[in-house]
């Protein structure tokens, strides 16, 4: 059977409330990524060079622990994978989700919040670690209506 599944990382909530909408939506399961260690305030500080996020984004193999795990990943075939823009790409603990399963045949449908940034090389990166995905144009959903959500979806 064909089940879709909304999993998705989320700091400071705005990417959840998209995700929920996403998957009700959509008629998916939501699976929250949690990280093993969650991110404080300090943490998500950009200003500050020597945070948690900054040193995370600059270290290229650094792949930080998910809590939790999909029993089920299996019984998917289309997954909406979100999070927000983290110095114009997926924060590194997607990199560590989309190395942890194997999507060999699945549909992987990028979204993502931000503060304004698009894309940019976002999915290139995700790809790149996981090229036996069938990877989706990405979508960004900042502010994104009901309607424009729908209309979207349509096409999976
Ligand atoms: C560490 C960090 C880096 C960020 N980098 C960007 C960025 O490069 N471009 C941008 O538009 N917004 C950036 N933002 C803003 C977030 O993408 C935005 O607030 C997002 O909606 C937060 O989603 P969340 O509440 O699901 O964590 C950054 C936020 C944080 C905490």
């Amino acid at each position: 059977m064909s089940k879709k599944l909304v999993a998705y990382f989320s700091a400071s909530g705005v990417t959840k409330a998209v995700a929920e909408r996403l998957a009700k939506s959509a008629g998916a399961d939501l699976f929250e990524i949690k990280p093993k260690t969650p991110y404080s305030e300090a943490d998500l500080d950009w200003t500050n060079k020597n945070s948690r996020s900054f040193v995370e984004t600059n270290s290229p193999d650094c792949r930080p622990k998910i809590a939790n795990t999909i029993a089920n990943m299996d019984e998917y075939n289309t997954i909406f994978l979100g999070f927000p823009i983290w110095w114009y790409v997926a924060p590194k603990i997607i990199n560590t989700f989309v190395e942890s399963y194997d999507f060999s045949d699945k549909t992987v449908i990028p979204f993502a919040t931000s503060g304004g940034s698009k894309m940019g090389k976002t999915c290139e990166v995700l790809k790149d670690l996981c090229p036996n995905a069938n990877w989706e144009k990405g979508k960004m959903m900042n502010r994104v209506s009901d309607k424009e959500l729908k209309d979207w979806l349509s096409q999976y």
